[in-house]
């Protein structure tokens, strides 16, 4: 793998596994086997056997080390850099949640373990379902659902359950335009029709269009509140009354909880359903898709519609997976849920209590709305704030012709990772600096995005061929994404 610097011709090489091995070589050394030996070719089906072995690489424990730990130098990580990505809340994951996750009463327990072999991991899943009920305000959670997506998904068909245990059928589900994408996604998933609501200009749902919308027809209205653009919306308990008015259910995305921890419950404004992303809020690694848990919430009501198993508490104070719930909408997941990521989010729970994550949340709004007003006299800022935990801002890039990307590119030369590009809005950056950040990295930042507003009039090329400092410079994105090179070959 070499990459050539288009601006130097500098060459940097990184050999693969297979340019660096010397034939011969091998990092362990296995025991003879004492499997009996079998007929090979009457063992498997004729065409299954090879004539010579796979061409694997070959070499020495050393090499084989500074390999993958020069990959590891290489990465952009927040463990080494700061990561304001809009929307992925890519906060600084307390390294005692991994120890806990580890624990290998945790960690080697087979699905299949009996409840009485596993009283420890049980009472933790009971404890952090009471624990996320109260957090939101409602009566009840499901812990299964392996991601936010997931949630919603799992969200959508309680709310089908129950319209059902009522004799109805809703087909449409109402989603404002500020929505985060996944939310219209899960309304086609579930067979339901996403219909638009417009906001106002402030980014608040427009209570007007909202009861203009609202009819039979309608399962429910789909909220991400905080929204994706930063925007708290207090007029919910307003639309709860206007949906249940029509018999509709009001569904709250609450990936975005960490701005309102312990200081708002949705279930208080009327909200019926909401689930979590217990690994953006409550912490867990989540680079690059994963992994996840998305819990949900629910409201008296829809309880007899959770999925099965739910882990339940007997009188004598034991702990089993009671899977006898006949209105249940059934297992949405294989097991349990993703037991790591919720061991992580109790770890969280209990190590921050309730003081703690209502610190979380005032440091999380306060961070992204101290960098807005640092930046927003050359980073001109669409909604007015404040801003609940991110923002977003569409600088003025076509005057300066230069684009968002180059923007993204420059901003690792100064060791911080882009924000989030395009999205919700064209030609946007999304801003979600976390609470777990310094003043000074903060400061830090603020300084590079005006240094950027600079260069970017002043030396424009400076900015639209970055980066210039980094293992390599601008990636064939799309060709990447079609034409994905997964599997080595040798050079003809
Ligand atoms: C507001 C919102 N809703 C839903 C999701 C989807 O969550 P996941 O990626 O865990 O499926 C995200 C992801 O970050 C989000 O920010």
């Amino acid at each position: 793998m070499t990459t050539v610097d288009e601006t130097t011709g500098v060459q940097s090489s990184f050999p693969l596994l297979f340019e660096r091995q010397s034939t011969g070589s091998s990092a362990v050394r296995l025991p003879p086997g004492d499997v009996p030996a079998v007929d090979r070719a009457a063992a498997l089906p004729a065409g299954s056997l090879r004539d010579t072995p796979p061409p694997l690489p070959e070499l020495g424990e050393m090499e084989l080390t500074r390999h993958y730990t020069g990959l590891a130098h290489r990465l952009f990580s927040i463990d080494e850099n700061f990561y304001p990505l809009g929307s992925c809340t890519m906060k600084y994951n307390p390294v005692v949640n991994e120890r806990a996750a580890a624990l290998p009463g945790f960690a080697a327990l087979h699905p299949y373990q009996w409840d009485a072999d596993a009283p420890g991991l049980l009472e933790l899943l009971y404890r952090l379902r009471t624990y996320l009920a109260e957090i939101a305000g409602l009566a009840d959670v499901t812990l299964q659902p392996a991601a936010g997506a997931h949630g919603e998904m799992t969200g959508l068909m309680l709310i089908t359950a129950y319209h059902r245990s009522r004799g109805q059928i809703r087909r449409t589900v109402l989603t404002p335009d500020t929505a985060h994408g996944t939310n219209p996604a899960s309304c086609t998933i579930c067979a339901r029709r996403a219909v638009t609501v417009k906001s106002c200009k402030d980014g608040l749902v427009d209570l007007d269009a909202l009861r203009a919308a609202v009819d039979d027809d309608t399962a429910a209205l789909m909220i991400t509140n905080p929204s994706t653009v930063g925007v708290y919306d207090g007029q919910i308990a307003d639309m709860a009354e206007i949906l249940h008015a029509k018999g509709a259910q009001l569904y709250l995305d609450g990936a975005n909880m960490n701005a309102v921890l312990g200081i708002a419950r949705p279930g208080d404004a009327g909200v019926d359903v909401m689930h979590y992303n217990v690994h953006k809020t409550f912490s867990t690694p989540h680079g690059c898709g994963g992994p996840g848990g998305g819990p949900v919430a629910v409201a008296q009501h829809l309880v007899p519609f959770l999925p099965i198993p739910q882990i339940a508490r007997r009188a004598d104070g034991t702990y089993f997976w009671d899977h006898i719930r006949p209105q249940s909408i059934g297992k949405v997941r294989s097991f349990f849920g993703q037991i790591s990521v919720l061991v992580r989010a109790y770890t969280y729970i209990r190590a921050l209590g309730h003081d703690g994550l209502k610190e979380v949340s005032e440091k999380a709004v306060l961070a992204a709305n101290y960098v807005a007003a640092r930046i927003k006299h050359r980073y001109p800022l669409p909604f007015p704030g404040p801003y609940a935990h991110e923002f977003v801002t569409i600088p003025d890039l076509e005057r300066l012709g230069v684009r968002e990307v180059d923007f993204a590119k420059r901003l690792l030369d100064y060791g911080i990772h882009p924000p989030t590009m395009s999205f919700p809005i064209h030609h946007c950056l999304m801003i979600e600096p976390t609470e777990t950040e310094s003043l000074e990295t903060l400061d830090r930042f603020c300084a590079a995005l005006l240094k950027m507003a600079d260069e970017a009039e002043q030396q424009p090329d400076l900015v639209r061929h970055a980066p210039h400092r980094m293992p390599v410079r601008r990636l064939d994105e799309v060709a990447a994404n079609r034409k994905p090179k997964v599997r080595w070959a040798p050079e003809a």
